[in-house]
């Protein structure tokens, strides 16, 4: 009888073994699906640095902060976010995951387009794996992908992972 309670008890533990074994493997699945951020795709994008990640709570640019003087094609002046990921390490390439997003504002300041490079592994190996959009402040998307004239003009600065605005 005894034997018997602590076989099936044996049984059990070795059962709850096997589930958190389980768990734990469906966990490790999910998790690459949670650290590697947004699609690349406009609209998911955009719902993410508005609402999911907030652009406007990241840091700017460690050595560029708060509205800058820029130059054409962006505009006059600018502010330039980085979110955590993109944080994580000076000097280049940054890292897998980092997001920089540009407010380009008119003479009078008003905003007049927000443009962004989403670093995501695999999507454009030739020119450093960015994801490039320019949206209207409302977020539509003007240009996404890999538009040929924000990698032409960027590409001057391919040694530094195509960031401009900064040496950093
Ligand atoms: C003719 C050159 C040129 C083109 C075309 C261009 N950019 Fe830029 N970009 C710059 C310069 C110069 C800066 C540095 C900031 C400034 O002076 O405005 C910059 C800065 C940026 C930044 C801030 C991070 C960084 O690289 O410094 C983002 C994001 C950005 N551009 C996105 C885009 C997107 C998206 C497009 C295409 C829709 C684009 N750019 C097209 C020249 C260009």
């Amino acid at each position: 009888m005894y034997f018997h309670f602590l076989k099936s008890s044996l049984m059990e533990v070795t059962l709850m073994k096997k589930m958190i074994l389980l768990l734990s493997l469906l966990a490790l699945l999910a998790l690459p699906v949670a650290a590697s951020g947004p699609a690349t795709d406009a609209d998911q994008l955009w719902e993410y640095i508005t609402k999911v990640d907030p652009y406007n709570k990241w840091e700017n640019w460690p050595d560029h902060k708060g509205m800058q003087e820029g130059v054409a094609p962006h505009g006059p002046l600018h502010e330039v976010f980085v979110n955590t990921a993109g944080l994580k390490k000076a000097g280049w390439p940054k890292t897998d995951g980092t997001i920089v997003v540009k407010e380009n504002f008119s003479p009078d300041k008003k905003l007049a387009a927000i443009t962004v490079m989403y670093k995501r592994k695999g999507y454009n190996p030739e020119a450093g794996d960015w994801y490039w959009v320019k949206y209207s402040p409302d977020g539509k998307a003007a240009k996404a992908g890999k538009p040929a004239g924000c990698i032409g003009c960027h590409s001057a600065r391919a040694e530094m992972d195509y960031i401009m605005v900064s040496d950093h």
